[in-house]
C-alpha cells in the first residue's frame, strides 16, 4: 500500500456523514420524537439520550420530511399550534394516522440541538409551485410579509436560514412516476420559485437515479442548467438477495448471504463512479455535487413487526458495508459531497434502536464515530492491490480503504476486510508526512451476524487496536478478519 500524504488537493466533504429521518415507521414518531409519557429525559418531546449518542458523532446534516413521504407532505399542516393541527393519513407507510405533531419548528428544534444542518425534501409530487415556493419564504425571509410574520407568531423571528434544499424524492417512482425529460423541465418550475433570500443563499438538489439508471442523470444533465441545482441525487440500498420481494433477513444468515451482500454493497463504487462520468460530460469543472441521499441496507422487516415500518437488526455485517460504502464516497470526494444514510433510528439500516424507554447503538453507528475523523479532512489517494475474499465460484476484494489529514496534520486511515476467515497483511509507505506513532480503533465480533440487544447492548463495541507499527517509515498492519479498523498516524 501506497498513501501519499503530501500536497493533498480535495477535501472529504463532512456532508457525506449525513443522516436521514421520515415520517415512517418509528423514526421520527418513536425515535426522536417520543410520547410525553414516556420515561426518558426530553426537551419538549424530543428525546434527549438520542440526541446525545448523535451529537457524540457529529452529524453533519438531517434530511426530513421524507423519502417517500416528503411529496405528500403539505408543511402548513404541521406549523401552529399544535392541538389546531391536522390530522392526515400516512398513505406511504402503513396508513398510520399523522397527527403533525412534529412539524418544521420541531425538525429545526432537532436540528439546532444536533447541531446539525437541515436538509429539507420539498413536495414535488403532489404540492405546487406556489406551496413551495411559500415554505421556503416562510423559513428564510427576513421581512415584513405575512408568511415572515407568521414565523414569527409561531415562536422564530429570525429567519431559519435552511440552505440545503430537496426538490422532490424519487420523482421515477413514489415521488410522481416520471420521465427524467418531465422531471426536469417540472424542477426547473420549481427551482425557479424556490428563492434565495439575503442571508439564505438555497442550495438546490434535484431528484435524481434510481441505482444504476444512467439516463435519469444524462438527461437531468443535459436539461438543468449547471448553474440551476447545487446537487442532484442518487439512491441505492444493498440488498442481500437483491430481490425486493424477498430480501433476507437481518439476522441469522450464512455466509453465502453474507457474501452477497458484501458484494452488493461494493456496487455502490461502479455506480457512483458511472454517474460521475455523466456528470463530468456536462460540468467538467465538478460544480454540481453527487448526492447519494439514500443508501444502505434494506433486509426483510423484524418477525412479527409491522411491514410498513421496515424495523431491521443491525449487526456486524451492516457496519462492514458501511465502513465500505464510507470508504467508496470518500475515494470520490471530487464529486460526492453529500450523502445521507437511511435511517437514523428504528428503520433499515439505523445507528439506533429504541424500544420504549430503552436504546442501543448499532454497529453501524460505531462505524460513523471511527469515520469522523475524515469529516472535512484532506483527502489523501491511496494505491494498493486487495487480496481476494471467494466464496465458491465467485471473489470479490477483501480490503477497502480510505485516507485523509486533518486540520492539525494527523493522518488517518480507514480499512474494511471483508473477509469472515482470514486477516490482511499490509505493508505501507506514508509520502509526504512526518509520523511518530501510529494508534487505532477496531470495530469486530466472533460472527459476521452478531448484533447488539436491549439486554446485551455492547455485545458488538469499540476496542483498542494493537495491530499496527511503526518498521522504519512503513507502517506494518495485520487487519484483523471481517473487521473496520480506523489508524491514527501523528
Ligand atoms: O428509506 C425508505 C424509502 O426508500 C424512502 O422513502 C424512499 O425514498 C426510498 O424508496
Amino acid at each position: 500500500m501506497n498513501v501519499q500524504a503530501g500536497d493533498p488537493k480535495l477535501q472529504i466533504s463532512k456532508h457525506i456523514y449525513g443522516q436521514f429521518a421520515e415520517h415512517l415507521g418509528r423514526c421520527v414518531y418513536g425515535g426522536f420524537w417520543v410520547d410525553e409519557n414516556l420515561n426518558v429525559p426530553k426537551k419538549d418531546r424530543l428525546r434527549l439520550d438520542v440526541i446525545e449518542a448523535l451529537n457524540k458523532i457529529k452529524v453533519p446534516n438531517l434530511r426530513w420530511p421524507g423519502g417517500c413521504f416528503a411529496d405528500t407532505y403539505h408543511w402548513r399542516d404541521g406549523i401552529g399550534p399544535r392541538t389546531q393541527r391536522p390530522k392526515m393519513l400516512n398513505g406511504t407507510w402503513g396508513d398510520v394516522v399523522e397527527d403533525n405533531s412534529f412539524g418544521t419548528h420541531e425538525f429545526l428544534e432537532l436540528c439546532d440541538m444536533l447541531h446539525t444542518e437541515p436538509y429539507i425534501a420539498g413536495n414535488l409530487g403532489s404540492g405546487t409551485v406556489e406551496e413551495m415556493s411559500n415554505w421556503v419564504e416562510y423559513l428564510n425571509l427576513n421581512g415584513d410579509t405575512p408568511l415572515a410574520k407568521m414565523r414569527a407568531q409561531n415562536g422564530h423571528p429570525e429567519p431559519y436560514k435552511v440552505s440545503f434544499w430537496g426538490t422532490g424524492n424519487e420523482s421515477w417512482g413514489c415521488g410522481g412516476n416520471m420521465t427524467p425529460e418531465f422531471y426536469a423541465d417540472q424542477y426547473k418550475r420549481y427551482a425557479t420559485f424556490a428563492k434565495s433570500y439575503p442571508g439564505a443563499p438555497l442550495r438546490k438538489i434535484a431528484s435524481g437515479a434510481n441505482g444504476d439508471d444512467r439516463n435519469w442523470t444524462e438527461v437531468c444533465m443535459k436539461k438543468i442548467p449547471v448553474d440551476q441545482m447545487w446537487g442532484i441525487s442518487l439512491h441505492y440500498y444493498t440488498l442481500p438477495t437483491g430481490n425486493w420481494s424477498k430480501k433476507g433477513p437481518a439476522t441469522g444468515f450464512d455466509e453465502q448471504a453474507y457474501f452477497n451482500t458484501v458484494k452488493n454493497s461494493l456496487k455502490m463504487d461502479e455506480i457512483v463512479a458511472a454517474h460521475s462520468a455523466i456528470m463530468d460530460k456536462y460540468d467538467p469543472q465538478k460544480k454540481v455535487a453527487l448526492v447519494v441521499d439514500e443508501w444502505g441496507v434494506w433486509t426483510d422487516v423484524e418477525p412479527g413487526t409491522n411491514p410498513a415500518f421496515l424495523y431491521q437488526q443491525n449487526t456486524l455485517r451492516d457496519a462492514l458495508v458501511a465502513g465500505t460504502t464510507l470508504n467508496i464516497f470518500n475515494n470520490h470526494c471530487d464529486r460526492v459531497k453529500m450523502a445521507e444514510l437511511a435511517q437514523t433510528i428504528n428503520v433499515l439500516q439505523a445507528l439506533i434502536l429504541t424500544d420504549k424507554e430503552k436504546m442501543l447503538l448499532t454497529p453501524t453507528y460505531h462505524v460513523f464515530d471511527l469515520y469522523q475523523v475524515h469529516q472535512d479532512a484532506q483527502y489523501l489517494p491511496l494505491q494498493f492491490t486487495s487480496p481476494d475474499y471467494a466464496l465458491g465460484k465467485e471473489k470479490i476484494p477483501a480490503l477497502n480503504a480510505s485516507a485523509s489529514k486533518d486540520k492539525d496534520g494527523v493522518v488517518h486511515i480507514s480499512l474494511v476486510n471483508l473477509d469472515p476467515k482470514k486477516s490482511v497483511k499490509i505493508e505501507s509507505g506514508i509520502d509526504g508526512v512526518a509520523w511518530k506513532n501510529v494508534t487505532g480503533q477496531i470495530l469486530t465480533s466472533a460472527k459476521f451476524s452478531d448484533y447488539n440487544t436491549f439486554d446485551k447492548p455492547n455485545n458488538v463495541k469499540l476496542a483498542q487496536f494493537k495491530g499496527a507499527k511503526k518498521r522504519g517509515n512503513k507502517l506494518e498492519v495485520e487487519v484483523p478478519a471481517q473487521s473496520v479498523v480506523v489508524l491514527a498516524l501523528k
